[in-house]
């Protein structure tokens, strides 16, 4: 495998040279910066989360069937305009369609990163707090209640969750301020294969606790039962949530891939890993939830609850494991927040002409305002967890609504409108041949059930799941 190298064709808009369009220089730094993106606090921290509330091997059932016919196929949907389009989303939409209202998709996604950024932010700041706790004490004392003691404290505090999250928002804004995205990508080449093997030891750790099994039990023994409207959109949003898809990101990262790399192939290596990466942090969640006798639907604060106890029960190694594993799930986290921030700064830049350092300022400091009144109802005990918007009679939290807009109707939305426009505003023979890329045979078998997938089962699968989700919003006594 020859090394990669990342350079930077100067392609620039020549009013503002500090906007220098970059472009990956091999298939290796494209997928870097794709799997950076995808696997994040979505794999470790929303997986179990959503799998604990939604009930467990139905939802993980449900989960597969989205990944595979909806959220991967929309992920290659996104990728081949990228690379066909070379510019931002907006401009992309633009420029295949021009004169119609499709590039308001790219608007949306837009808006649907900087939600999104705001809650995710919160999260990747209580990542920072477990690992200052593994920098000093490390995890020995971490019994159940002094779990719960150490998370409460994130969720009802007021200055310190703030600290925490402004760092995260600080730290992705500085990286993409200096235009070091690559090199961040670059070093989680190493780190993301470290992610990995850490994440086997603590499966290892987690299967052998005693009444492991049970948790085992949970994530495949599927209760279909327990399956209902709910499961179905919180796996319909989670799929395209941790596959970065519906807002524009994987179409900005395509946009500087070279001709001859093949889309259809990358996009399932990085559904893979994903999907692996998601599974192995679910095999090291539910068997220590049921060893330590916790609540498998604890919501949010899961992993800050479960982790830390695991952590506990391995002796010195904890310390070390521990420690590494959460600077791991912020390095992860990070590669994800650079790649929701940058379409927004991009846009900032492009559209509204902003000079790039006052677009990251601005786009950073947005994210991070709206972000606090998400921080501080992260729980009903936080500072504000007594407030709720009333929305058609919902009576939601902050956090809890900017996670449920963005993720429930957002990014599916955005989504949706990415494969109709592949169905409506596209060529097939011009899709069909991005996806293949110079060397690859647009004619091939795989790539016809793609297209065809994409238009039909993933856009009338998306439908379906919205409009039920808007109905039961609208209706929510029902
Ligand atoms: N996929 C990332 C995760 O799982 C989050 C993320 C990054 C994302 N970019 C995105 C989600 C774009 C939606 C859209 O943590």
């Amino acid at each position: 495998m020859s090394e990669q190298k990342f350079h930077l064709h100067d392609q620039a808009d020549p009013i503002d040279e500090a906007h220098v369009r970059g472009k990956f220089g091999s298939r290796l730094g494209f997928m870097l910066a794709a799997v950076g993106s995808a696997i994040g606090l979505g794999n470790i921290w929303g997986f179990p989360y959503k799998m604990g509330t939604s009930g467990g091997a139905v939802f993980l059932i449900v989960y597969l069937v989205c990944i595979i016919f909806v959220a991967a196929p929309a992920m290659l949907v996104e990728l081949s305009l990228g690379r066909h389009g070379q510019t931002s989303p907006v401009g992309t939409y633009k420029k295949i369609a021009p004169g119609t209202p499709w590039f308001l998709n790219g608007f949306m996604g837009v808006m649907a990163g900087f939600v999104i950024l705001s809650f995710y932010s919160v999260i990747a700041g209580w990542v920072i707090k477990y690992f200052i706790v593994g920098l000093g004490k490390g995890f020995s004392e971490f019994t159940a209640e002094h779990s719960e003691d150490v998370l409460r404290g994130l969720q009802v505090g007021l200055t310190e969750p703030l600290v925490y999250q402004a760092l995260a928002m600080i730290l992705t804004g500085v990286i993409i301020y200096m235009g070091i995205e690559k090199g961040i990508e670059r070093a989680a080449k190493y780190l993301m294969p470290l992610l990995f093997v850490l994440l086997i030891l603590i499966v290892v750790r987690s299967v052998t606790l005693k009444g492991a099994g049970a948790g085992l039990e949970f994530m495949f023994k599927p209760d279909f039962s327990k399956l209902n409207a709910q499961t179905v959109t919180s796996a319909l949003s989670q799929a395209f949530f941790t596959l970065s898809v519906g807002m524009g990101a994987m179409l900005t990262y395509a946009s500087y891939v070279s001709k001859d790399i093949h889309l259809g192939r990358s996009a399932i290596m990085i559904a893979g890993m994903d999907t692996g990466v998601a599974i192995l942090a679910g095999l090291a969640i539910f068997p220590a939830v049921f060893a330590f006798g916790l609540e498998a639907s604890g919501g949010p604060g899961l992993i800050f609850v479960t982790l830390p106890q695991i952590f506990a029960q391995m002796g010195f190694l904890g310390h070390l494991v521990g420690t590494a594993f959460f600077f791991l799930i912020f390095i992860a986290a990070l590669t994800s927040m650079i790649s929701i921030l940058e379409p927004v700064v991009t846009w900032l830049v492009d559209d509204v002409n902003l000079k790039r350092h006052l677009a990251t300022g601005l786009a950073t400091t947005g994210a991070f305002l709206l972000g606090i009144p998400a921080c501080l109802s992260a729980s009903d005990k936080g500072v504000l967890g007594e407030y709720t918007v009333s929305l058609f009679g919902n009576e939601l939290r902050f956090f809890d609504l900017l996670e449920n807009l963005s993720i429930n109707l957002m990014l599916p939305l955005g989504g949706l409108v990415a494969c109709l426009f592949l169905l409506l505003g596209w060529k097939k023979r011009a899709a069909m041949e991005e996806v293949a890329g110079s060397e690859g045979n647009p004619d091939h078998w795989a790539i016809k059930l793609w297209y065809y997938t994409a238009i039909t089962l993933a856009p009338v699968g998306i439908a379906c799941v919205l409009v039920t989700w808007i109905y039961g919003f609208v209706n929510p006594t029902k």
